[in-house]
């Protein structure tokens, strides 16, 4: 449906736990997240199933890590068989995909985005907070042979930590057809000083040789010369992308949330039917323009922690 904007939302992105098996230093705060309650498989089910009645067609599940859920394929299994939803995409760190892939693929999900942020198995441990890369990089190859594809990796570009790696990682799109994504830090934790914050400039500076290759979605996107996949670039602070915003998101305790960066939020706790569609259609009305300021001077007006939004 189109918002008081004109902009056409037809993108609900469903937190489906606020919980996570890691702890990244960008996402979760210290002292970890207050726990909230988390809404059923039924009560998620019929939020997507009002939300496709009023035009949504594309759904991502997300977290905390959705694959933490225990009921997480039968939850897709009935996501994707919603009428009206065209795509049903999943953004995970990728560390339970090797029991997982094959049986995500089969219940509709069609493609993963998979966090990876550093290809060395010391600094992983730092940014995810005790994770292993090799298990994250066995839960990438999982999703390939399972063909959860067009594959997406998500790197979160942070100077002083993984800016040395920019060749690196944009090196795994030369011989797969995925997508390696340089997403800039957003402030949401307050454990990065100034010098974290790195435009997307800096990947295109560090890698001369990107050609430019379109858009997809938040990302534009670039391509190595005679590289089978792309580079993308997410630039929330740098180039706001909230003109072509398409999405809602559902948080995992039941609250739609009109835009990542804002506070505003309305409760879907106890709706049915059409006063379920009318608060879906009320949240998606109420979609501001823009989200305010966000550079490591301005926090994020988010109101929660990422962890609790799905990113
Ligand atoms: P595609 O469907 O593959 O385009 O995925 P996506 O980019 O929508 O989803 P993903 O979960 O992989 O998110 C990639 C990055 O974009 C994460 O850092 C998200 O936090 C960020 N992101 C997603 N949606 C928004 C948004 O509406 N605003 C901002 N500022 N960032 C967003
Ligand atoms: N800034 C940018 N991206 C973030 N993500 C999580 N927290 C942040 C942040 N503060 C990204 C992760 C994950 C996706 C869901 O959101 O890379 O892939
Ligand atoms: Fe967990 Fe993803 Fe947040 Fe990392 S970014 S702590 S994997 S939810």
């Amino acid at each position: 449906m189109k918002d008081q904007f004109g902009r056409d939302i037809h993108y609900l992105r469903i937190s489906v736990t606020d919980r996570c098996n890691l702890r990244c230093r960008y996402c979760t705060p210290p002292g970890g997240s207050d726990r909230r309650g988390v809404l059923s498989l039924e009560e998620i089910v019929e939020t997507a199933r009002e939300a496709a009645a009023l035009g949504f067609r594309k759904i991502r599940v997300t977290g905390g890590e959705p694959l933490t859920r225990r009921d997480i394929v039968p939850l897709c299994r009935a996501l994707s068989a919603i009428p009206g939803v065209e795509e049903l995409a999943l953004t995970t760190n990728g560390v339970l995909l090797p029991q997982l892939a094959a049986e995500l693929k089969s219940a509709g999900v069609s493609r993963v985005n998979i966090s990876l942020d550093t290809l060395d198995p010391e600094k992983y441990r730092y940014i995810t907070g005790g994770g292993s890369l090799e298990e994250a990089l066995a839960g990438i190859r999982a999703a390939w042979e399972a063909g959860l594809t067009p594959l997406k990796l998500n790197a979160v570009l942070i100077g002083g930590f993984n800016d040395g790696e920019i060749a690196a990682l944009a090196a795994l799109s030369e011989h797969a057809p995925a997508e390696v994504r340089f997403i800039e830090l957003m402030p949401m934790t307050g454990l990065f000083g100034p010098e974290a914050y790195l435009p997307n400039r800096a990947v295109l500076e560090r890698l001369p040789l990107l050609e430019a290759a379109g858009t997809g979605g938040t990302a534009r996107q670039y391509r190595l010369p005679g590289a089978a996949g792309t580079v993308g670039l997410i630039s929330p602070l740098s180039c706001s992308f909230c003109g072509g915003c398409n999405r809602l998101r559902l948080t995992a305790d039941g609250f739609l949330k009109p835009c990542l960066h804002w506070e505003a939020e309305y409760s879907i706790q106890g709706l049915h039917g059409e006063a379920l569609r009318e608060k879906i259609r009320e949240a998606v009305l109420q979609k501001p323009a823009r989200h305010g300021a966000l550079s490591f001077q301005d926090r994020s007006h988010a109101g929660r922690d990422m962890n609790q939004i799905g990113g």
